[in-house]
């Protein structure tokens, strides 16, 4: 089957087709995405009505891009899916409405796809073998908006291991990289003058939530110790000072969130059993240092490290078209009557009984 998917909920608008066939196999057949990191750039961060009028500008000619680039008409299509949430509710309603149109004109199915889970089932699009990314697995979303940990039980089957007291480890990466003045988007930037750093410990600043029962995260107060930290400088921080800051931040997340991930997979494997996968998902997904973290925690757990390529960890429409894909292989769809929800947890989600991996 084929499935046009639409993702509009942040500041990315973007347009992907995707193919499953019916042994669970995925295959990109068109991936575009548009950023408007530009037009966002001047007031250091996503502004929600901006962000709205330009998908509402760009969403139409990037479904014709991504139609011509799998070489495809509507009426080759199975299905429509858009993200119906969790997001920013005006960039919700354009992808929505936008899908619903296409799929009344055409007789297509609509499918309303939370975002979260887009993230969530992305690795099993990019593995090759469906097998290797079976259910259960233990996911790991951290993003600009979310940092949770969860076990995947099957399509629509989350359950909460812990997620953040305070901030998004996204969110503080770019809060971090704002007091440091790095540029926007502040996670790549940050990891960028890390990699500048000559004394990454120089400064003193804590590891969160070392220690603590259970599977929460907490970054504010890293976040605010570095700003502490520039605070007790002699005047503005040096290029130095500011690489060392990075460096010392991007460290103490990793070992906060390498230490929380430890302790879910312990509790995964109790539950679900040994030699389960491991999946990262979401934009942080792309630092290197968080990522050989995990690699390392997945090993000493005795788990399979699953972390989709960097472009399909941060927002791409390619994952909204394959939960879209998954969820109508599995007999779902939505009523065009669905009304977009700017919150969206995912243990809300419902009605994927039906797809039982084999273990
Ligand atoms: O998943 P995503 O594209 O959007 C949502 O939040 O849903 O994630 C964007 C977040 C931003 O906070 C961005 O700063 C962060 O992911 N990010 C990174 C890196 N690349 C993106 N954080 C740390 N290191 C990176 N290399
Ligand atoms: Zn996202």
């Amino acid at each position: 089957m084929r499935v046009l998917g639409l993702e509009t909920s942040c500041d990315e608008t973007a347009a992907a087709i995707v193919a499953r066939d019916a042994d669970g196999h995925g295959a990109i057949l068109a991936n575009i995405v548009l950023s408007q990191l530009d037009e966002h750039r001047a007031y250091g961060g996503v502004v929600p009505e901006i962000a709205a009028r330009s998908h509402l500008s760009h969403l139409d000619g990037l479904i014709a891009a991504a139609l011509e680039e799998a070489g495809l008409d509507f009426g080759d299509l199975d299905a429509i899916a858009a993200t119906g949430g969790p997001g920013l509710i005006g960039g919700v309603m354009v992808g929505t409405l936008t899908a619903k149109a296409i799929a009344w004109a055409k007789g297509l199915p609509f499918l309303a796809i939370n975002h979260l889970e887009g993230h969530a089932l992305t690795a099993r699009l990019t593995v090759d073998d469906p097998a290797e990314a079976s259910f259960p697995y233990l996911l790991l979303l951290v993003s600009g908006g979310h940092c949770q940990l969860l076990a995947v039980e099957g399509l629509g089957r989350y359950r909460l291991y812990g997620s953040t007291v305070d901030d998004a480890v996204g969110e503080a990466f770019d809060k971090v990289a704002k007091l440091l003045d790095l540029g926007y988007p502040g996670g790549p930037a940050l990891e960028k003058a890390a990699e500048g750093a000559t004394n990454p410990a120089r400064f003193r600043l804590p590891v969160p939530m070392q220690g603590r029962e259970g599977c929460d995260f907490s970054f504010s107060g890293l976040k605010t110790a570095v700003r502490q930290q520039i605070e007790r400088l002699d005047g503005p921080p040096s290029a130095a000072d500011r690489a060392d800051l990075a460096a010392g931040f991007q460290a103490n997340a990793a070992r906060s969130i390498a230490e929380r991930t430890e302790r879910a997979a312990q509790r995964f494997t109790q539950e679900c059993g040994p030699g389960r996968p491991l999946v990262v998902a979401g934009g942080v997904a792309a630092n290197r240092t968080i990522r050989r973290a995990l690699h390392q925690v997945a090993e000493a757990a005795g788990m399979r490290f699953l972390a989709p390529p960097l472009d399909l960890c941060t927002d791409n429409a390619a994952m909204i078209a394959w939960a879209g894909a998954e969820r109508l292989a599995a007999g779902l769809s939505d009523p065009l009557d669905f009304r977009p929800r700017p919150r969206w947890p995912l243990a809300e989600l419902t009605g994927g009984s039906t797809v039982g991996d084999a273990r």
